[in-house]
């Protein structure tokens, strides 16, 4: 049986960088692969290594279980889970720091781009983060991982720690793979297209948040940061703004950016924006109006009361044999 699993961590209200780089892609997945069978997860756990508003938090856990269904996953065979809520996350994130260097948990590129940020107060959970995250993948015997490119590190060190362990205690892991996708792995802010569009940064003009006012999000995108050689062209390097969205355009059509080129030949950027405008804000009042009736359904509970049971029941079936192999308890 191969398993899909991915995690979101529920810090704000979800944007279209995760929007495109991952839940996007889990559906995809879900219709491509019928014999594959789904987990995701709310990283709330993932959430409290930065500080979190206790009441926000929970809001934002409701709110991601409900979008992840709104963004059109398949609840038939989808294993939906709060990742607090399977207690054998955080034991098997301890399991992984024993056996994880520092110097290794020190190269991760986002612990440091975060330290740089935040000078005070980094607590040692965002230093061991990557470790709880390889935890969640190993406990399900995971095939594949869907993420977006920022992950793409935190996914080998979970493909190290499985072979190292496996190495010294004997076969007991599956070592996983990550799928990332060619176009929108990294969707960039709307106003400083060289940063990643991150949910947290509140407030910010060059973030689209899934819940926020449709004129809003028509708004953002036609204010984004451009150059001024007026041509819709695809140049990564020297035109990142018009580059980060053309990817957004490719991602939402399945048009090549060839095709995006030829069709705003000779037209300038304001044709472009308004056209985008109205995909991003088609696509997103789809899930707004899916999000609106998830919210408050009952169904909702029901399926994280399911995938709770069905994810403790697989999990603590690895904890145990991992515990065996190690000589732990009596
Ligand atoms: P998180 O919550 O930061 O992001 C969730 C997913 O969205 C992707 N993503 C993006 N993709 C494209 N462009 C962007 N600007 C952008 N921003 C975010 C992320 O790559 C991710 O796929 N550590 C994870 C959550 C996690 C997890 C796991 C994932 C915890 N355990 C186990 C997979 C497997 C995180 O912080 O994602």
């Amino acid at each position: 049986m191969n398993i899909v699993l991915s995690g979101v961590k529920p810090t704000g209200i979800p944007t279209l960088g995760n929007y495109i780089g991952a839940l996007r892609n889990f559906v995809k997945l879900q219709n491509e692969m019928p014999n594959a069978e789904f987990f995701f997860f709310i990283a709330d756990l993932h959430a409290i290594t930065v500080p979190q508003d206790p009441k926000v938090l929970k809001q934002n856990i409701k709110n991601l279980a409900a979008l992840y269904l709104a963004c059109g996953l398949n609840p038939k065979n989808l294993t939906l889970f709060i990742q607090s809520e399977v207690k054998q996350h955080s034991e098997m994130g301890y399991i992984m720091q024993s056996i994880s260097y520092m110097g290794e948990l020190e190269r991760m590129t986002q612990y440091k781009d975060k330290v740089q940020k935040q000078v005070t107060g980094v607590t040692s959970a965002l230093f061991t983060y990557p470790t709880l995250m390889a935890g969640d993948i190993l406990l399900y015997d995971t095939r594949y991982v869907p993420v977006g490119d920022d992950q793409k590190q935190h996914l080998e060190l979970a493909r190290d720690l499985a072979i190292r362990f496996n190495n010294r205690f004997g076969n007991t892991f599956r070592v996983p793979e990550e799928l990332i996708s060619k176009t929108g792995a990294r969707i960039m802010d709307l106003q400083n297209p060289t940063k990643k569009m991150d949910k947290s940064d509140d407030a910010n003009k060059g973030c689209i948040f899934l819940l926020e006012p449709i004129n809003s999000i028509k708004k953002k995108i036609k204010a984004a940061v451009t150059d001024s050689e007026a041509v819709v062209r695809y140049d990564k390097e020297n035109k990142p703004g018009i580059s980060n969205l053309m990817t957004i355009y490719s991602a939402l059509t399945n048009l090549s950016f060839e095709d995006i080129e030829s069709k705003y030949e000779g037209k300038g950027y304001g044709d472009f924006k308004g056209d985008l405008a109205e995909i991003v804000a088609a696509e997103i009042e789809a899930i707004q109006n899916k999000f609106n009736e998830i919210i408050s359904s009952p169904m909702l509970d029901e399926l994280l009361d399911k995938g709770r049971e069905k994810a403790t029941m697989l999990a603590q079936r690895k904890i145990q044999k991992v515990y065996k192999k190690l000589g732990l308890g009596r």
